[in-house]
């Protein structure tokens, strides 16, 4: 993949005949954090957006900085508005910025022409507007309208084919892939050429989100191990017991063929072997360790001797992807499977990513995330990049 990057309009000989000081650079960043009540819960990606824009505000560039938050669907939501991210970007960055509270039109076009060197303007969620999510091409040349240099350093968006990730990018007199862009390109890749054996532990609610990525994963993994609700339509494929456990019946033949392909030896399959259960999904009732699922009982976590299994498998990967919970780690008693599997991806030498909200608020809520090779911003993203999968937003700047 042959991407333009910050080093060639920073430092190469592009840098010398087209300077960039002067010039309005349209970032499109990932600044999706989770907010409550305008208060920012986790400022990973963030902290994770900053290097860019301060390397071009560095070199003197005017940074029009723009990012989604949330699914507001086309409709301005007060409480999805980036507005409180104004001032922590700049608290994070140092730099002066500057929010308007439209992404397109005279305002916004006002307020771009109005940056001087080294400023940034924040414009408001992408989102607000239905073009964005529609990649409408009216949309995306307003958009483009605003700077003459475009950015994308949203790897956490990647996945998506909209306005500001890939329409715009044709209207820009020159692309490049952002700093936050190559670093996940780059540890992310560890995972499309990994030394062996390459382990994929994949857990959450929903088997239906992740079968496609298990299918795809199931050819390039060496094992995978399988955690969260989503291991329940696996075991009622096995007629195994499963109580009142959430099983999606029209995914059964699916979980079967991936049974079948590890029976045939393609690849090993871990499913788990014991569970908590419990008549309840708040923790309010008694739970307990079973082997085999009680009728009236749920599975929210899996047991001991599962997570014992699957930190085993970690310890002896060479490489090691993980996304999603292996139960409802966000209850307290249903949170030991996730942990003992966050412990064990930390300490494991193999080369290690992690994707996904969840399985990072895991490992960095114990104080370890420090310990895994890499954290991804994106969580969808990092899922559909490890697949092999071609990334939208990617191959738009490769054009
Ligand atoms: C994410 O949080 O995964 C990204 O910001 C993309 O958000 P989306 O799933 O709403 O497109």
């Amino acid at each position: 993949m042959k991407l333009t990057t910050l080093d060639d309009w920073l430092s190469g000989p592009e840098a010398q005949a087209n300077p960039i000081r002067g010039r309005r650079v349209f970032v499109r960043a990932d600044l999706n954090v989770p907010l409550d009540s305008g208060r920012i819960v986790d400022d990973s990606r963030l902290k994770a957006s900053v290097g860019s824009v301060k390397r071009l505000c560095t070199a003197g560039a005017r940074v029009i900085l723009a990012s989604h938050l949330g699914r507001p669907k086309g409709e301005r939501v007060d409480s999805l508005s980036l507005a409180p991210l104004a001032p922590a970007f700049s608290e994070r960055s140092g730099l002066p910025v500057t929010f308007v509270e439209d992404c397109v039109g005279e305002t916004a076009a006002t307020a771009a022409n109005a940056l001087g060197e080294g400023e940034v303007l924040l414009l408001e969620n992408l989102r607000f507007h239905r073009g964005e999510t529609q990649n409408q091409p009216e949309f995306s040349r307003a958009l483009a309208t605003l700077a003459e240099l475009y950015v994308n350093d949203a790897f956490g968006t990647a996945h998506r084919a909209h306005a500001s990730t890939v329409g715009m990018v044709a209207h820009a007199s020159a692309a490049a892939a952002g700093d936050l862009m190559l670093d996940e390109i780059q540890h992310l890749s560890a995972i499309l050429r990994p030394e062996r054996p390459l382990l994929c532990l994949l857990g959450g609610g929903k088997v239906s989100d992740k079968l496609g990525a298990l299918q795809n994963l199931a050819e390039r993994a060496d094992i995978l191990a399988v955690g969260g609700a989503m291991a329940y339509t696996f075991l009622a494929a096995r007629d195994e017991a499963v109580g009142n456990s959430r099983v999606e019946s029209d995914r059964i033949g699916e979980a079967q063929r991936l049974l079948d392909r590890a029976a045939a030896g393609q690849y090993e399959l871990l499913l788990p072997t014991d569970h908590v259960v419990s008549q309840t999904l708040d923790g309010s009732g008694e739970s307990k360790i079973v082997r085999s699922i009680p009728a009236g009982w749920m599975g929210v976590d899996i047991g001991p001797e599962t997570a014992a299994r699957y930190a085993a498998a970690a310890h002896a990967a060479r490489t090691l992807f993980w996304n999603g919970p292996m139960g409802i780690f966000e209850i307290e008693p249903f949170a030991k499977g996730t942990e003992h599997v966050a412990r064990a991806v930390a300490d494991s030498p193999a080369t290690s990513v992690v994707g996904g909200g969840d399985s990072l608020a895991a490992v960095n809520g114990l104080g370890i995330g420090n310990r895994v090779g890499h954290r991804s911003t994106g969580g969808g993203a990092s899922l559909e990049f490890v697949q092999g999968l071609e990334l939208p937003g990617l191959k738009a700047l490769e054009q």
